[in-house]
């Protein structure tokens, strides 16, 4: 069912915690991006919606090549093709939202305006037309292709860090969020930098080390380097929003964050040169870290005032669950003498891959949009009309029934897509491709509902005025 669309009193909007903590508009007129006819609120929005429509592409686009090639999650990871489908996956959706709500919420966060507009455009433009590319050369596995496009997608991405770092450099703000923020865009530079070089690699062998080593070292720096890096810190300041909670003592977010970014440096070094004991000593330290941060987290839901959780901020923190397990899983194929590797079947790199991406990432991330989407299109589409003609909630603006079925499915296909990988069952990895191909429509169905508000606004009756007013 639609939420209703709850008008508010003209004037007097009634907006919810992540409304209110917008930006404020920035004192230096001159920077401002307002053109005829829109307003300083909607533009706002633009950008980062771009991303967030760009990534739904990039989710229906790889779970339907998923759909097509089930059985790609029964070969080693390193084969080409699926080299392709884990890019689609994770540069195609996951790093398209991140660099969308990075667009957002660094100004959100850091109380300032995004450094400069124009190059995240341009940004978006390199990563749109790169990707793709990419995906394309993994798949027929033309390295010298693989080169030009991964060249276009790293610009994109130098853009964007230094985008960010000038961000969080004229907030004049520090501390975790401000961190995180500035650290995952290093780490995202880094592991394309490294990604052009082991393209490069791959055509000229010039780096005498195993190339599975430096894989393992490349995926991580994506994975854990990026998103754990990135969580450790925007989680305190988007759960606590959603749930009407507050952060009382930053010291162990703190503490989580920089025992994981010292445990990143050494495991990225440590997998690299293919050496047993320091990498798990190394995956126990951002173990350490991201404990610290769940803590933290703990203590700051128990002061929440909005006790029931939305279906958004639940997948968030049952993607956070997942990316625990995918931990565990991690430690345990790195522990020394460990007889597991990247051989397809049993507890293999694809097992621990599944866990960390689908059991993970994608809770995580899909939680934040059902979140962030529909805040920025209310942004664009009712943003400016606050005060001059009744405006619905942005939480009104998404179909909950949709998203629980959605999201819930997404993490049921987790369990048979588990089975198949360790099985090598292609019947069991075929169930769990449907399945997730049903979530991941579901989910589109109310992104598409959220989104069509920004050409199609419904303006509520207002509500009847008090007698006394009257
Ligand atoms: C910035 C976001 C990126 C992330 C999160 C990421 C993630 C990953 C992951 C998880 C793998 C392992 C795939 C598997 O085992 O199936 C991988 C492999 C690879 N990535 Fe990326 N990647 C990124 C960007 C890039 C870029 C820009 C390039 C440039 C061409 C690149 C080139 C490669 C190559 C060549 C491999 C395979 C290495 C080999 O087989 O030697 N990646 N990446």
């Amino acid at each position: 069912m639609h939420a209703p669309l709850s008008p508010t009193a003209v004037g007097s909007p009634s907006l919810s915690a992540l409304e209110r903590a917008a930006p404020r508009p920035p004192l230096r007129a001159a920077t401002l991006p307002v053109g005829p006819g829109s307003s300083w609120l909607a533009n706002q929005g633009r950008l980062p919606l771009a991303f967030m429509g760009l990534a739904l592409a990039w989710l229906v686009a790889s779970s339907g090549l998923l759909l097509a090639q089930p059985a790609l999650l029964s070969l080693t990871h390193a084969s080409p093709q699926v080299v392709a489908l884990t890019h689609a996956w994770v540069l195609g959706f996951f790093i398209t939202v991140a660099c969308g709500a990075v667009y957002q919420l660094a100004p959100v966060a850091l109380g300032t305006t995004l450094c400069s507009e124009r190059r995240a455009w341009w940004h978006f433009g390199l990563h749109a037309v790169g990707v793709p590319g990419m995906v394309y050369s993994f798949w027929v596995w033309d390295l010298a292709l693989l080169g030009h496009f991964g060249f276009v997608v790293t610009l994109g991405i130098i853009l964007f860090a230094d985008n960010t770092w000038r961000t969080v450099k004229r907030s004049g703000r520090s501390g975790a969020v401000a961190w995180s923020i500035s650290l995952a865009a290093g780490w995202m530079l880094l592991t394309a930098l490294v990604g052009v070089t082991l393209a490069a690699n791959r055509f000229w062998h010039f780096i005498p080390l195993d190339p599975l080593s430096l894989l393992r070292a490349h995926a991580h720096l994506g994975l854990v380097g990026v998103f754990i890096t990135l969580l450790q810190g925007v989680a305190f300041q988007l759960v606590p929003m959603f749930t009407l909670g507050e952060v009382r003592d930053w010291r162990l977010i703190n503490a989580g964050l920089w025992l994981s970014q010292l445990g990143m440096i050494g495991l990225v070094v440590a997998l690299a040169a293919g050496v047993a004991l320091p990498t798990t000593l190394f995956a126990l330290a951002i173990a350490a870290g991201w404990i610290c941060s769940a803590v933290a987290m703990k203590r700051a839901l128990a002061t929440r005032r909005k006790r029931a959780f939305d279906p958004g901020t639940r997948w968030f923190l049952v993607g956070g669950a997942g990316i625990s397990s995918a931990m565990v899983a991690g430690i345990a194929l790195a522990w020394p003498g460990s007889p597991w590797g990247s051989a397809p079947g049993g507890f293999s790199a694809m097992v621990y891959a599944l866990i960390a991406i689908a059991g993970g990432l994608l809770p995580c991330i899909a939680g934040m949009m059902c979140k962030i989407v529909p805040f920025l299109t209310w942004m664009r589409a009712y943003g400016p009309k606050v005060g001059r003609v009744p405006t619905p909630a942005a939480s009104a603006l998404t179909r909950p029934r949709l998203e629980r079925w959605g999201l819930g499915l997404q993490t049921a296909a987790v369990a048979p897509l588990l089975v198949g990988a360790w099985t090598l069952n292609e019947t069991m990895l075929q169930a769990g491709a449907w399945v997730l191909a049903a979530g991941v429509a579901l989910f589109t169905l109310d992104m598409i509902g959220v989104l069509k508000h920004l050409w199609w606004p419904e303006i509520p009756a207002a509500a009847p005025m008090p007698a006394a007013v009257t």
